[in-house]
């Protein structure tokens, strides 16, 4: 049986993380609901430790959500470790998310510890974590421009007391596909008893890079759980985007050849609420969820689609929860789909003389107008027999 890919949502922590992006708890709630009747595997909730409102936001997470994993993020001490249990008690399964930075950079400047420090901190924040929740998940932030020998020492460490995922994040979106496949492959070799936790990857997008480097990291880097966003929201320049790294894993199925539990139907609904919670509009032309994904202008692209759909579309718009997909009546569109819109509206003309002399007013009107709707179809025709 092919191997399960781990889908670990953080719009609600990560996501919320885009300046402008921040969320009530009613707000998340709804959100959470959405993700569970999505079929993420984990929703983590927010940063329970942060503020008193994410803290509320994550413990309605936890009391609503029956389907997904709840999960709170976490620093690797003692008092953020204690909030976050607090929050998710009572869920029906739940995760902590504890994480240090481990590059010399976050290290020497931001933590100003030294790699010793560090080394203990992880461990014995995973050791009290590990004491008041099954399922702990530890990160190294900044963990791409760690080195390996120290990042791998740390991670045998957290392993050894008790962590069952081991996220690797590219925390400021410096990886290339490659480079990040081979590194995650490495440091899996590298770490003695790394086969005791699931691997996972974290990816920032600061270079256009976050989704390919993902899919490198589990292809290559035999990585079996991605962390991502709705809409790819996240700080600066956002995270791997969901909608595109699960129909990526699903339409090349003979690649990957990974399972999923995501229920694709309802990846546009989500991609829609996430959008009008944050007022972060999605650009048109935004993979599987943008408003032209599944839109067709040209004629010759048009008159493909009518015959067969898979002429030039690699997956059904119904698939990811579009209505259908969209022939866009333009200048550049061809008899053929303008034949199929007056069928479509219910116009009936009655002679091949008739369609060509109202496809000609169509095109001329569309040499002045950018997009013809139905009503421009319908006031067009209805010119041409008042004409006659
Ligand atoms: O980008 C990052 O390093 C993070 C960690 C907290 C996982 O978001
Ligand atoms: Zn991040």
């Amino acid at each position: 049986m092919a191997d399960k890919l781990i889908i670990f949502d953080t719009t609600l922590r990560d996501g919320e993380q885009s300046p402008g992006a921040s969320m009530t708890k009613d707000e998340k709630l709804r959100i959470a609901r959405q993700l569970e009747r999505l079929r993420v595997d984990v929703i983590e909730a927010g940063f329970a430790a942060s503020s008193n409102g994410d803290f509320e936001a994550v413990r309605a997470i936890a009391q609503a959500i029956k389907d997904s994993t709840v999960c709170s993020l976490a620093r690797a001490n003692d008092r953020d470790i204690s909030r976050a249990a607090e929050a998710l008690q009572g869920a029906a399964s739940s995760r902590i998310h504890t994480f240090i930075a481990t590059s010399e950079l976050h290290m020497e400047k931001k933590l100003r510890m030294s790699r010793e420090q560090v080394l203990e901190q992880a461990r014995l924040s995973v050791r009290f974590a590990r004491n008041l929740c099954g399922d702990i998940e530890f990160s190294p932030e900044d963990g791409y421009r760690s080195d390996p020998d120290f990042l791998a020492r740390v991670i045998e460490t957290v392993i050894a007391q008790g962590a069952r995922t081991i996220n690797i994040p590219d925390t400021v979106g410096y990886a290339v596909p490659e480079l990040f496949g081979e590194f995650i492959r490495k440091l899996r070799e590298r770490v003695p008893n790394s086969d005791q936790a699931v691997w996972s990857v974290h990816c920032h997008n600061d270079l256009g890079m976050a989704v390919a480097n993902s899919l490198a990291g589990v292809k290559l880097g035999g990585a079996r759980q991605i962390e991502c966003t709705i809409n790819g929201l996240g700080e600066r320049a956002g995270n791997c985007s969901l909608e595109e790294v699960v129909m990526a894993v699903r339409t090349r199925r003979d690649y990957f050849g990974l399972e999923l539990g995501i229920d694709t139907s309802q990846i546009v609904p989500a991609s829609r609420l996430v959008s009008q919670t944050t007022g972060f509009v999605v650009q048109p032309n935004k993979a599987v969820v943008g408003a032209n994904a599944f839109a067709h202008a040209s004629g010759i692209h048009q008159d493909g689609v009518l015959k067969a759909r898979d002429t030039y579309e690699i997956m059904r718009a119904e698939d990811v929860g579009w209505s259908a997909n969209k022939i866009v009546l333009g200048k550049l569109s061809g008899r053929n789909a303008f034949r199929q819109r007056l069928q479509e509206l219910g116009v009936v003309l009655e002679s091949e003389a008739e369609i060509n002399a109202a496809f000609q007013r169509f095109k001329d009107l569309a040499d002045r107008k950018a997009e013809i709707f139905d009503e421009d179809i319908i006031a067009l025709v209805m010119e041409e027999s008042a004409d006659q």
